[in-house]
């Protein structure tokens, strides 16, 4: 089970239900739960879209873009039925932060998915859990079940003539299906593999229906913006990233944890105050900020980084899903490239050939560098590979795979050559176990 951890650096939005026991919905209600929702229903479409806008949320699934436009979208009319998918999905590696949403305050994630409906006009949404988060779909489906039990979902929501039903779906885990248009192919009772876009999900997504589709953070956020009100929750974060995120800080830190912060705070400090710093005492040697997908920085380069969506962007890697990974110094990079490309080999559907073949051939050639057994020249191969696949995929599982392979190479370019010279660092314990 998960532990909670705290700092006094928190400003606890998301997160302020967490360890209160509001998974039970007698809880969830004293603490102030589906008033929100109430009143968004009697406010109507158009007001739950502007407040939106005015909070500045931008997505938490990785790639930031504003919620309240991502709903403007939707059609107002549509001959089909319009659907609210929560993606739960969670497998980016360093990614730790939904399950504690749907273990500490399932209710909220129910409630927030009722507001998108009720913004977008849509009577039906699906939470869709990751494959191996089995013990939180009894937590999910049990609080379907007594939100049902109350006549808060249902035909009649709070005795009104609108209908939201919700159901809960597990994956079978896959990466992959965490991609927006893999994760409808998976839920129709597909194989999980992208759809070609256009068209986008807001027009024709799950069974051809105008589809919101957000992270569970996301969604789990929009009660709460409701409840302080949208400039409030504007306020707490930096210009165009409103409110705060859950940063999840893990590898070799004394504390590692999810943390509710500010957007815009500063990295160095997530490290050093919040986590406690490089475990033993160690230096840091580079710092992954949001999700294995994401460029690495350099020490150096964190000194004044404000962790949000823009400034992250502009020091040259993402955001992301706010999953940083921290490594110390004792940390072979070649093989932590390695480790970082097997994931995405592993992972990739198969169905476009730069993703498929090119992941293939990046974890053999870093395979082969890390081993001691290749060439100079293999160095430049893996950095023209992975550029290569940079945009030439159908879906950014293809991108999550060659941009911190880029960064590895550009960063720690002496580390790969050492290996090479055959000088790997101390450090580098699988070099005999490498596959060629
Ligand atoms: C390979 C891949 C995996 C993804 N996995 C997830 C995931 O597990 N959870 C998630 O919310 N978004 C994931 N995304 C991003 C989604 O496609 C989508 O952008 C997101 O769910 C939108 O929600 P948001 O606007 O609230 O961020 C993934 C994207 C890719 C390319």
């Amino acid at each position: 089970m998960p532990r909670l951890v705290s700092h006094p650096d928190e400003v606890k939005i998301v997160t302020k239900r967490f360890g209160m026991g509001a998974a039970k919905i007698e809880k969830y209600i004293e603490l102030g739960g589906y008033e929100q929702a109430k009143i968004c229903l009697a406010q109507g479409p158009d007001w739950i879209i502007n407040e939106m806008k005015a909070s500045g949320l931008r997505g938490r699934g990785g790639a930031g873009f504003p919620t309240g436009m991502k709903w403007s979208f939707v059609p107002k009319v549509s001959a089909k039925p319009k659907y609210i998918l929560v993606n739960g999905d969670e497998s980016e590696p360093g990614t730790c932060k939904d399950h504690l949403i749907f273990l500490h305050d399932p209710h909220s994630i129910i409630e927030g998915a009722m507001i998108a409906g009720l913004a977008v006009g849509a009577k039906m949404g699906f939470i869709y859990l990751r494959g191996e988060y089995r013990y939180l779909i009894e937590i999910m489906e049990k609080a379907v079940a007594d939100a049902y039990a109350k006549g808060i979902l249902g035909k009649n929501i709070f005795g009104s003539d609108t209908a939201f039903d919700v159901i809960v779906q597990s994956g079978a885990g896959a990466y992959e299906v965490g991609e927006e248009s893999a994760l409808m192919e998976s839920l129709e009772g597909k194989r999980g593999g992208p759809r070609i876009r256009p068209p986008f999900p807001a027009g024709v997504g799950l069974y051809g229906g105008p589809t919101v589709i957000n992270n569970a953070e996301t969604i789990a956020t929009v009660p709460h913006i409701f409840a302080m009100g949208a400039a409030a929750y504007a306020a707490v974060g930096t210009e165009r990233n409103g409110g705060t995120r859950l940063f999840g800080v893990s590898g070799h830190v004394e504390r590692p944890g999810v943390y509710e912060l500010p957007m815009g705070y500063n990295l160095k400090k997530i490290i050093y105050d919040v986590a406690g710093g490089v475990r033993g005492g160690r230096k840091l040697k580079a710092v992954v900020p949001g999700g294995s997908s994401t460029p690495c920085f350099l020490p150096e380069e964190i000194e004044n980084l404000g962790m949000d969506f823009d400034q992250v962007g502009k020091a040259g890697s993402m955001l992301g899903s706010g999953g940083g990974v921290v490594i110390d110094s004792q940390t072979c990079m070649v093989e932590f490239a390695l480790r970082t490309i097997s994931f995405y080999q592993h992972e990739s559907c198969g169905w476009c050939i730069p993703c498929r073949e090119g992941t293939d051939w990046l974890k053999k050639s870093i395979s082969r560098v890390n081993a001691g057994f290749g060439e100079s020249k293999d160095i430049d191969n893996i950095q023209y590979i992975a550029e290569n696949i940079l945009g030439r995929t159908f879906c950014p599982l293809g991108d999550a795979a060659a941009m911190p392979i880029i960064g590895f190479v550009k960063k720690f370019r002496k580390e790969f050559e050492d290996h090479l010279n055959g000088q790997p660092c101390k450090y580098a314990k699988h070099v005999e176990l490498a596959v060629v």
